[in-house]
């Protein structure tokens, strides 16, 4: 989000370093900073583990990671040897003082080495049960003091529910200024979501009909192909709805309904998402069954394979009731926004990867052509592609070309790939340098991770509280349990199919490049 810069001198200390987040995000994202010359000169990522890996193997499995997940592809050997001779590993108990004063000792060498002050990180990319000890261990041995140079960052899921991520804030606060706390939600990190404040904000003609008046309802989609995999165990406690929905798609609603923040002050762009969330209208408990469905996928088939159901899944109880897919109606009761559904669902093993948000707008008032000219005039829809395709679809109707009038419904298309020919960041590369240069307009402060959690409360406690019997109730493969369809049709509206696989078949595409430079 900030400009294109080098952070001041950074030590940055990993707290769980031997674990996936490393290996797979923060380093390959680090790396990708550092071959992109947005490294500060002075950096040195200090990893802390139990497993006792010496420096040669924990360079070794990091190159691995970075071999594997990285937007580029294999490390080149010199590059990485330059950048790898700034990270370390330390073996480290963290319920021991000891660990903590080293930290101090390590940073205050660093001072001394660099005759600089550096920003000091903290992030935890450890389980819940961690941070609390984590945290205190920081503030005895005063890590916790310097505001402008020391941040913590802390990965979701922050808390389990509003009682716990209260608990959670208390606790950090006491020890952190609110300042120094970055709460990651890795959706804001994607270029395609900070884009959808750059097309709101960045154009005047959008503004004047994004609102009740033109808007029909909105489609917040994130569907996933894969399964749970091998994280059974964690997911066990979470579940659809409070991986995905209270994180990431409602930080996409926030994005789509909030009103224009005078700068983007990071406060100021948090404030008006936080209002968004205080203006969710409350769902009584009895009518729970309206607005929300929950699904979990039994075996199927995906792209030709068989898979499991989620039952069968390592570290899954045979009678599991979480849930793997969530839908959900919610409504923003301001003047903006009043009775326009807010559809949002997600699931895993659904039938493709895609994650989109639908503006679908209100039909034409008056039917001016003739029943024959236009037999099925569709109402304008609005596509934000966020993943995998990127861009920006539109549709309308025009004229087909003939000696009647006869209307057809295009796309205009904007893609990310074709108008601006360079791959995005990962989202953790924009996150790690936003936390470098202290900017945290792209995480969550304290109210709105409160605010997101009350916003979904009466679902939970209905679900945390109901087992569901029907469970599994679709298939690995389709698009979710039909409790999802009842959930919308109810309302007149279906869920829309995925763009890319609609729109070559729903409409003539019309490509959009960018301009050329005048
Ligand atoms: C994570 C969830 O936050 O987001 C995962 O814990 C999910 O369950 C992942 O798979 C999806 O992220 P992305 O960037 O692949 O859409």
């Amino acid at each position: 989000m900030s400009a294109l810069e080098r952070p001041g001198a950074t030590l940055i200390t990993i707290f769980g370093a031997g674990g996936d987040l490393t290996q797979r995000k923060l380093i390959p994202s680090l790396y990708n900073l550092y071959l992109d010359k947005l490294l500060p000169e002075h950096f040195m990522v200090a990893g802390l583990d139990r497993s006792g890996m010496n420096e040669d193997e924990f360079r070794q499995h990091l190159r691995e990671g970075v071999d594997t997940y990285s937007r580029r592809g294999k490390a080149e050997d010199a590059p990485w040897r330059d950048f790898a001779s700034h990270v370390s590993i330390f073996k480290a108990d963290l319920l021991s003082p000891k660990t903590y004063t080293d930290i101090a000792e390590r940073l205050a060498s660093k001072e001394n080495e660099w005759n600089a002050e550096p920003s000091c990180i903290f992030y935890l990319a450890v389980p819940p049960n961690m941070i609390e000890i984590i945290a205190r261990g920081l503030t005895k041995a005063r890590l916790n003091i310097e505001r402008a140079r020391v941040r913590i960052v802390v990965e979701k899921p922050f808390g389990h529910n509003l009682d716990s991520a209260r608990k959670l804030n208390q606790m950090l606060t006491e020890s952190f200024h609110e300042n120094q706390i970055y709460r990651i939600d890795h959706y804001l990190g994607k270029d395609t979501v900070q884009n959808i404040l750059a097309f709101r904000y960045g154009n005047t003609i959008f503004e004047p009909i994004w609102n009740r008046s033109y808007i029909d309802h909105v489609q917040i989609t994130v569907a996933e192909k894969l399964g749970v995999e091998h994280r059974g165990g964690y997911y066990e406690g979470a579940g659809a709805l409070r991986d995905m929905i209270q994180n990431h798609l409602l930080q996409i609603l926030c994005l789509i309904a909030m009103e224009a923040p005078v700068s983007f002050n990071d406060n100021e762009v948090r404030n008006k998402k936080v209002d968004v969330l205080h203006a969710i209208r409350p769902i009584p408990h009895d009518q729970v069954h309206r607005y929300a469905a929950r699904g979990q996928y039994g075996a199927g088939w995906i792209e030709g394979e068989q898979v499991c159901g989620y039952r069968q899944e390592p570290g899954v109880a045979q009678d599991s009731c979480t849930e793997t897919f969530a839908a959900v109606k919610l409504f923003v009761d301001n003047w903006r926004w009043q009775d326009v559904p807010f559809y949002l669902r997600t699931g895993k093993r659904l039938p493709s990867r895609i994650s989109e948000v639908a503006i679908q707008f209100r039909p034409v008032p008056h039917q001016t052509f003739p029943l024959a000219a236009a037999p099925e005039l569709r109402p304008n829809r609005l596509l934000l592609l966020i993943q995998p395709e990127e861009g920006i679809l539109l549709r309308f109707e025009v004229k087909h070309p003939g000696s009647t009038m006869t209307l057809s419904p295009v796309m205009m298309q904007f893609s990310y790939r074709e108008a601006f020919k360079t791959p995005s960041p990962d989202a953790y590369e924009t996150l790690l340098l936003d936390v470098m240069k202290a900017d945290a307009t792209l995480f969550m402060r304290a109210d709105q991770a409160e605010a997101g959690w009350s916003a979904l409360a009466p679902i939970l406690e209905v679900w945390d509280s109901t087992r569901a019997t029907d469970f599994p109730n679709y298939q690995a493969g389709s698009w979710g349990p039909e409790e999802a369809e009842i959930l919308i049709s109810q309302d007149g509206h279906g869920w829309m199919m995925p763009t890319y696989m609609q729109c070559e078949k729903d409409a003539a595409v019309c490509r959009v490049t960018t301009e050329p430079k005048t």
